[in-house]
């Protein structure tokens, strides 16, 4: 037999048994990502669902720039346009479905587009990856979390100064070892953790700075051959400009590790004062009132008004201080680009976030409402 024939005869068989259908090549290819367990759990649409409208945002000024540079038609555009806004406004109404077998937000999204606007949907993932949509939609969470970390951290500001303005004029100990060491006024001692609270607040917009930069463009790791333009996508989002280098954008997690530590020095300034708060509202000290809706009482002993809510402030700091660890010891050792590792940033970030967030919520409101006890401060004063 020529070796020509029999090379033949042995591929086909061989070809039609491993790759019989395109759906049974796909499941060859990515094994067990059909099993459920398996889907369970390799999934991030449980988590990930948080980047909805920053996906969306995102989705919106490539398809922008897609139409500007000639890759898609202005019909398109128009499509994806108003297929996305359609899916926004039902996420905004809390009414648009999850579809539980879309692995990430990415595809969920993309998914609803398709179902949505048909074709045109399916071109908007031209020149684009989920590795840099994912990136920058972290970026455009962040940003926004930040901001809102910032304004928390106004209105607690704002609640010491106008306690401060209120009680400051008062004369109490100040401590050093916790014994008495000098006569101050309470209002010192308020606009101390004004400061902690403002370096917070630097930070943060330090690291706004690092993180408000589009990644998109970098595709799944070595950019793009297609005509994009990168800085057009940036301006539309108001970024501060675009990465450099496709492989660090892809993999770059250091602005959520940052955010992290900025998330957990919030955390450590907010249960010194917590801790602070406890001894004085504590019999033993008797300096300050804590408002009623922030104490709880004891069914045993209705006498007692215990600080529950400065203790989980305090008590929530080492969650906090968790998800930088984890955040940290995630990217260590990680090879370049995109690992799959990466998913678990959102988790971390998200819980800190939301810890930190519960918490300034719920201080400034607390320190506004808090009283000072000057006959009780005085008779101290006196004995020392
Ligand atoms: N869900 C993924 C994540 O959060 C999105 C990126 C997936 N990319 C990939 N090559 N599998 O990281």
């Amino acid at each position: 037999m020529p070796k020509s024939k029999s090379r033949k005869s042995v591929k086909a068989p061989a070809r039609s048994a491993a790759y019989a259908t395109p759906a049974k090549a796909w499941q060859a290819r990515i094994g067990d990502a059909v099993d459920p367990l398996a889907e369970k759990f390799v999934e991030s649409l449980s988590f990930d669902y948080r980047l909805a409208e920053h996906d969306i945002r995102g989705s919106l000024a490539h398809a922008e720039m897609l139409c500007t540079t000639g890759m898609i038609s202005a019909a398109d555009l128009a499509a994806i346009g108003k297929g996305l806004n359609s899916i926004l406004d039902d996420i905004r109404a809390g009414t648009f479905e999850f579809d539980v077998k879309q692995e990430d937000i990415h595809m969920a999204v993309e998914a609803a587009l398709i179902q949505r606007v048909g074709d045109p949907g399916r071109k908007l993932h031209t020149a684009r990856s989920r590795n840099d949509q994912v990136a920058l939609d972290i970026r455009l969470w962040c940003v926004a979390a930040i901001d809102r970390v910032d304004q928390l951290l106004t209105e607690l500001q704002q609640a010491f100064v106008t306690l401060a303005r209120q009680d400051g004029g008062n004369v109490m100990p100040a401590y050093t070892h916790l014994q008495r060491a000098q006569p101050i006024l309470f209002g010192h001692e308020l606009l101390a953790y004004v400061e902690m609270f403002q370096r917070d607040r630097d930070r943060l917009a330090d690291c706004r700075d690092r993180t408000n930069i589009s990644p998109l463009g970098s595709g799944a790791v070595g950019g793009s051959t297609l005509p994009i333009d990168r800085q057009q996508v940036a301006r539309q989002l108001g970024m501060n400009g675009i990465t450099a280098n496709s492989l660090d954008s892809i993999s770059d997690r250091d602005f959520v590790v940052e955010f992290a530590f900025a998330l957990s020095m919030i955390a450590m300034h907010l249960s010194r004062w917590a801790e602070q708060w406890i001894l004085y509202s504590s019999t033993e000290f008797d300096f300050i009132r804590i408002a009623d809706q922030f104490t709880t009482g004891s069914s045993m002993m209705p006498q007692k008004r215990n600080p529950d809510m400065l203790e989980l402030i305090r008590g929530r700091t080492g969650g906090v201080y968790g998800q930088l660890v984890a955040l940290l010891t995630m990217l260590k050792g990680q090879p370049l680009a995109y690992n799959r590792d990466m998913q678990e940033d959102k988790r971390w970030l998200f819980a800190g976030f939301d810890s930190v967030e519960l918490s300034l919520q719920i201080a400034a409101p607390m320190v506004k409402s808090a009283t000072l006890k000057p006959q009780s401060i005085a008779r101290r004063i006196d004995e020392g």
